[in-house]
């Protein structure tokens, strides 16, 4: 259920007027006018101001700003406030502040500070958002609930008695029976066995590596304890208001490690992500788009929200750089260009004090006569134009295969290598697809992907058997899977698969991996030409080799240094109607990736725009095709015909992209009478 209101795209953001007296909100309204805002998000550190003494709920302060934005036709999305208890709440309740693994008790003057466990901490939500939805039910303002804020960040996993009580229950409800318990997790293995539920601790710190079986298991449950503190307040706020959406905004689908979003999102009314930029990072736009592709494909496909992002500099990177000019307008519509509807800030105007002072908002310190208000006032007006989008799909033919789980668990203790990393592995080969101008989708290992040309797995590490068929399934049934290193190892305990690596993926490739070779941290490989194909190079491998044994699968490409030279790097094995492809190192830079990668999207027939320079970025949603020119010069884009959005003026099979501007052409077919 997507909101009804505004229509269009939301614009707006994060709307903290506890922070202002009553002449700057006064002011607010008639900038939010100037702007276009149309939705702000409210409330959602005001847990103090709500309920200034424990079952004294003031809310007279709020009706009147929801009063004045409603007048301004401004929509609210108004948030529950448990994400900043208060401090006569934590006074009172001291046992709610969270443990960290090594056993220190938090204290009191962050956010996050209540385990979402604690038993008086969950009361006190659900009677909290119960009084706030009661209030609130009829209000027209209100045209959405944002639950909590960002779970999972920075509060991941807790140590303290409430959740280790509650990992006893969360035990027991999974395995019923203690030797189940100790089957999964090998607890043999350094003589763990349990033989009484109340034997078995959180996974705390210890001086060498516990269990990780049990860390696995311990990600899992904190994870689920957040989801039922978000149900909890959801179920309220369904019960009272049952035409309205409720969300709760991820801390950033690719950046926030301990939310399993595929298990999120189907609790969710609309998925709801934020997003902020490595300042740093050269080229990291890509991160955005990664995680604006993630969030639509926990989405289902389905259009999500931008709930976050920043309009100039963040506070809390060791650098915090201020957006260059044109840089907040790109951003914000190569979200929209990835699905989402709504273009939203943290937040509206920068604060005066407290902790994200240097924090930049849509109102900078600098005030409206700045170039920022100036970007600001302009993307409300594209977005306006923009209108028609709303609703409408991206449709991707390649889809990456990611799966929080296996990102736990591969990057617990004692792996063979310290390199090894989910992220670094995941990043590499959509970087490589974007730079290739392919849009991608992301996928669960169990997910229906029958109707991708191509799906790859990076670094599948975690692998069930459920998984490893329907990879099977896929390739018999004419898909191209492309798998890298270090997948199909282990099953959801973190237990080897039977015999030799990868276990769970043998058959489908067609070989099997003798031994594990990691290189030394700048040792080099190096993968041969192809054989029979002109015009290939012999491309260098980093961090990873291996010895491969064919079986079935035929070498594409050997390799011809390292600890494996002579034995296959790259392979392919047919299999039923479509084919699998093993890569057993990380080519090292994008072009040697791409190079092993355009064969195999060619073979697939994976349609990308061909001649485009990379830092164009092209995406299809819907009739519109978004063109994001990141590079300093002017770009020609080839094949589009329509009308460009922004200035109306069609353009017929090619269209000029200026130096660090976005183009948004709706794609039609020239109408009669229409001039050239
Ligand atoms: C987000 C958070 C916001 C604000 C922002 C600053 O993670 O949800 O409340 O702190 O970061 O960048």
């Amino acid at each position: 259920m997507y909101p009804e209101r505004p229509a269009g795209l939301a614009f707006g953001g994060d709307y903290n007027p506890e922070q202002w007296p009553r002449e700057v909100l006064e002011e607010d309204a008639a900038l939010m006018r100037e702007a276009g805002v149309n939705l702000v998000s409210l409330g959602m550190f005001s847990w103090a101001l709500m309920e200034p003494a424990e079952g004294h709920y003031d809310f007279g302060w709020l009706d009147e700003i929801l009063d004045r934005l409603h007048a301004a036709g401004v929509a609210v999305d108004l948030a529950t406030p448990t994400a900043a208890p208060p401090a006569w709440f934590v006074a009172a309740h001291p046992d709610v502040l969270p443990v960290t693994r090594e056993g220190v008790r938090i204290g009191f003057g962050g956010r996050q500070s209540a385990c979402s466990s604690a038993p008086a901490f969950r009361e006190a939500t659900a009677r909290l958002v119960r009084a706030l939805g009661e209030h609130y039910r009829d209000h027209p303002a209100v045209a959405m609930w944002h639950v909590h804020n960002e779970y999972g960040a920075p509060l991941g996993e807790c140590y303290c008695e409430h959740s280790v009580a509650a990992w006893r229950g969360w035990l027991r409800a999974t395995y019923q029976d203690l030797s189940a318990l100790n089957d999964a997790w090998g607890t043999t293995f350094w003589g763990q066995t349990y033989t009484d539920w109340s034997q078995i601790d959180a996974p705390r710190f210890n001086h060498t590596v516990v269990n990780p079986a049990q860390r696995l298991d311990y990600a899992r449950f904190s994870d689920g304890q957040h989801r039922e503190h978000y149900a909890l307040q959801r179920d309220i706020l369904r019960e009272l208001t049952p035409h309205l959406p409720v969300t709760t905004n991820f801390a950033g689908t690719v950046n926030c490690k301990s939310t399993d979003l595929w298990q999120w999102a189907r609790e969710l009314d609309v998925v709801a992500n934020d997003h902020y930029l490595r300042a740093e990072q050269p080229d990291n736009h890509i991160d955005l788009a990664m995680s604006a592709d993630l969030a639509r494909s926990v989405a289902g496909g389905a259009p999500w929200m931008l709930m976050e992002h920043s309009a100039g500099a963040v506070n809390w990177q060791p650098r915090n750089l201020a957006k260059r000019p044109g840089e907040m307008r790109r951003n914000s519509l190569a979200h929209v260009a990835r699905g989402s509807d709504s273009v939203l800030f943290f937040q509206w105007r920068a604060s005066r004090f407290g902790a994200e002072k240097f924090h930049s908002g849509l109102v900078p310190h600098a005030g409206t006569d700045s170039g920022q208000w100036r970007e600001v006032v302009r993307l409300g007006a594209d977005l306006r134009r923009l209108a028609g989008v709303r609703g409408s799909r991206v449709r991707a033919e390649v889809a990456l295969v990611w799966d929080w789980e296996s990102y736990w668990a591969l990057e617990l203790d004692w792996r063979p290598s310290v390199d090894l990393s989910f992220r670094e592995r995941m990043d590499a080969f959509y970087e490589a697809l974007w730079r290739e101008h392919v849009t991608v989708d992301f996928v669960h290992p169990s997910a229906d992907i029958s109707g991708y040309r191509v799906v790859v797995a990076p670094s599948a590490y975690l692998l069930t058997e459920a998984g490893a068929k329907n990879l099977h399934r896929y390739v018999e049934a004419g898909g191209h899977l492309l798998v890298s290193y270090f997948s199909g190892i282990v099953d959801e305990h973190d237990a080897i698969h039977p015999g030799p690596h990868p276990g769970a993926l043998r058959e489908l490739l067609g070989l099997s991996v003798e031994e594990f070779h990691p290189l030394r941290q700048d040792e080099t490989v190096l993968l041969a030409a192809e054989p029979d194909a002109a015009g290939t190079e012999a491309l260098p491998g980093r961090i990873w080799s291996e010895r491969v044994r064919p079986a079935g699968a035929v070498t594409v490409r050997a390799f011809a240094a390292g600890p494996d030279a002579g034995h296959p790097a790259f392979t392919r094995h047919d299999l039923g109607a479509g084919t699998a492809w093993y890569l057993a190192t990380a080519p090292v830079g994008g072009r040697a990736l791409r190079d092993l990668l355009g064969p195999v999207l060619d073979h697939a027939g994976v349609s990308r725009p061909r001649g485009l320079p990379e830092h164009l970025e092209l995406v299809r949603r819907g009739r519109h095709v978004f063109l994001v020119n990141h590079g300093d010069e002017p770009v020609t884009v080839e094949g589009v015909t329509g009308v460009s959005v922004f200035d109306g003026v069609r353009c017929d099979g090619r269209v000029t992209v200026a130096a660090g501007a976005v183009t948004v052409v709706e794609e039609t077919p020239r109408t009669e009478g229409e001039r050239a």
